[in-house]
């Protein structure tokens, strides 16, 4: 499973290790990558994803695996007065913390170190939890998940925006030839680091996806559970809350 896809896999450290030295290897390029790789496409999923969140008023929001903090920055257009957005890449953040400088924000939003799997926040605190293009780099994903379950308010919304696989005609193959062919050949060009594109497409095509994450997210204790494909199924945003 997701477990076993690691970037450096003789490196004898590790998933989690090596993901953060993948993302503090490639933080410099992530930006540019993100929006040639999805063609742009994900600035409009983020907006969905805003829209969820923003339409349940929250006061606290917590971005988990922020990176570089795109969608944290995001969330300064809802109602909340404290968005923290949480990582274990430093090199993600630095750059993600003086995007929020430049803008203004840093009175609202703060990026701080943190381990999804081991949250350094008390019970029920936030009113949204977002995660964009991280449960899949979870070293555990359950433990991730229960995680994020322990720190989210009863009544709040989690909303996660991940890479799915289509599965109909043509959009499967095309997807398949995509990721097999075209997406090592973007890597190459935007990071000498091969490993870490090869990494970011085979996790994507082996991580649970539609029903099979939502059968996850409930057995973790989620209810409203609900999935959203977006794109011909590239991209998929769930949500969930807490009873
Ligand atoms: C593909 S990036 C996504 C960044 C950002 N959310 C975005 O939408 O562009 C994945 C991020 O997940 C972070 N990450 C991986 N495992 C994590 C964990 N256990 N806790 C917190 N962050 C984690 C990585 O360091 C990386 O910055």
């Amino acid at each position: 499973m997701s477990q076993n896809v690691t970037p450096y896999k003789d490196s004898g450290l590790g998933k989690k290790e090596q993901v953060a030295q993948m993302f503090d290897t490639i933080s410099g390029n992530y930006d540019g990558l993100n929006r040639v790789i999805s063609f742009g496409i994900d600035v409009k999923w983020r907006k969905k994803v805003l829209k969820l969140v923003a339409d349940k008023n929250p006061k606290t929001i917590l971005d988990i695996a922020t990176g570089t903090g795109d969608l944290a920055i995001l969330m300064a257009q809802t109602s909340a007065t404290e968005i923290i957005g949480a990582d274990i890449s430093e090199g993600m953040m630095e750059v993600g913390r003086k995007k929020v400088t430049e803008k203004g924000l840093d009175s609202k939003i703060k990026l701080v170190y943190g381990d999804s799997e081991n949250l350094p926040f008390e019970d029920n605190y936030f009113d949204a939890i977002t995660v964009a293009f991280g449960v899949r780099n979870f070293e555990t994903l359950d433990k991730g998940l229960a995680e994020i379950l322990r720190v989210l308010k009863p009544g709040g919304v989690f909303v996660i925006l991940e890479t799915s696989v289509p599965t109909k005609f043509p959009f499967k193959q095309g997807y398949n030839f995509y990721s097999k062919n075209l997406l090592p050949l973007i890597g190459r060009l935007f990071s000498k680091d091969r490993s870490a594109y090869a990494y970011l497409s085979e996790s994507a095509s082996v991580f649970p996806h539609g029903e099979a994450l939502n059968n996850i997210l409930r057995k973790i204790g989620f209810i409203e559970v609900k999935n959203m494909p977006q794109t011909f199924g590239v991209a998929t945003i769930y949500t969930a809350s807490k009873q």
